[in-house]
């Protein structure tokens, strides 16, 4: 099937060269845009055939958020014994791989280019087309891999530890920002709270925790960016009032517990009334929760329940296919690489890349 790829504003944007490949590619992914290792591989006609995945967390939790150059030694170390793994697990070898997707942005400089230079030399040793592929294209498009996938269109609330966006997803490729965060992203602001809290890295999960026995009714928190039009959104002005919140009571044995689960229902609700604005604004039908905050589960039920009470279906990837993962990269990758989507032979990471610019920039008119 040809599929073609369109910018923002629905311009047709040619791709590749324009050949499609004919029949069903088997597409290896990488991802090594932060501090998680993951390699898949998957196949158009048997779909997700392996994924493996080794998170580098307990190593940055020393330092209280991700070191950059630990990141990508790490991954030097990890990603070739993860290849072989991911081979083995899915039966097959090199040689019945057709291509190749490695992040190739945003993300760490030097992680980003860990994977794509492997990606490149991998492809140049088994001759075969590789595509670097934009992160939050993979956290968008991963709740495909379910068995029970959204139906297009839908809107996308992608929450991750870099970007806080709601996506209008009328196919594979075609994408539209509604709106997006003015500071902090939303995992950005767990992991600052957490940090704050003293509770530990990675944020989200371990304030999630710390919310299981708060009260999230004891203290009174903003939701931000929801009194005014528009579906942007702001977290720093709730992290500050969380420090002044801490500030004060610290001293007080269950505030810690109080001001995680305060915060969290705060993000929570402020989500889910951007939501509510993105689908009555789009008429669709169809709401999406991606990336790492999208583990979380108070929003994930707080959105189920959103759903029945307003009429949307709501879906999401499982949880590990939320955080960062190779399935996500491969799943992007095979799109583009069936498309016929081609590059230049070059290694090439982009730490800054704009999602309204993935089309315009990888799709030369
Ligand atoms: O998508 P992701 O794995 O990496 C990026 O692309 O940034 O997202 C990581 C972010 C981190 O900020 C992490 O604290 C947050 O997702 N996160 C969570 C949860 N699990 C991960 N936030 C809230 N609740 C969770 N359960
Ligand atoms: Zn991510």
């Amino acid at each position: 099937m040809k599929q073609s790829f369109r910018s923002e504003n629905r311009k047709s944007v040619a791709v590749g060269a324009g050949c499609t490949y004919k029949g069903s590619m088997r597409v290896l992914g990488i991802e090594t845009s932060c501090d998680e290792t993951g390699v898949a591989i998957y196949d158009g006609e048997l779909g997700l055939m392996a994924h493996v995945l080794y998170s580098q967390a307990h190593i940055h939790a020393e330092y209280g958020g991700v070191v950059p150059e630990i990141a990508s030694r790490d991954h030097v170390r990890k990603l070739v014994p993860l290849l072989d793994e991911c081979l083995e697990q899915a039966g097959c070898n090199r040689s019945n791989i057709d291509g190749i997707a490695y992040t190739s942005g945003p993300g760490l400089v030097g992680a980003l280019l860990v994977g794509a230079a492997a990606g490149r030399a991998i492809a140049q040793a088994l001759d075969v087309p590789a595509v670097g592929v934009h992160h939050m294209e993979g956290h968008l498009l991963a709740p495909l891999l379910e068995e029970e996938p959204p139906q297009f269109p839908f809107v996308a609330l992608l929450v991750s530890g870099g970007h806080s966006m709601l996506v209008e997803v009328r196919e594979i490729g075609v994408y539209r920002v509604l709106g997006e965060t003015l500071d902090d992203a939303a995992g950005e602001a767990f992991d600052k709270t957490a940090k704050l809290l003293g509770l530990g890295y990675p944020g989200g999960p371990v304030l999630a925790k710390a919310a299981e026995t708060g009260d999230p009714a004891k203290f009174r928190f903003p939701r931000p960016m929801t009194d005014r039009p528009g579906l942007e959104f702001s977290f720093s002005g709730l992290k500050t009032h969380t420090r002044n919140l801490w500030n004060r009571h610290s001293g007080d044995v269950n505030a810690k517990a109080d001001i995680a689960a305060g915060f969290q229902r705060a993000v929570v609700d402020t989500m889910v009334i951007k939501c509510r604005r993105a689908m009555q604004q789009t008429r669709c039908g169809q709401l999406v929760i991606a990336g790492g905050v999208g583990a979380n589960l108070e929003l994930r039920e707080t959105l189920q329940r959103a759903g029945k009470k307003y009429g949307w279906s709501v879906s999401y990837p499982r949880i590990e296919f939320c955080t960062d993962n190779g399935a996500m990269i491969a799943y992007a990758g095979y799109h583009r690489l069936q498309a016929g989507e081609s590059e230049p032979d070059v290694i090439r990471a982009r730490p800054r890349w704009p999602l309204h610019e993935l089309m315009a920039t990888t799709h030369p008119k």
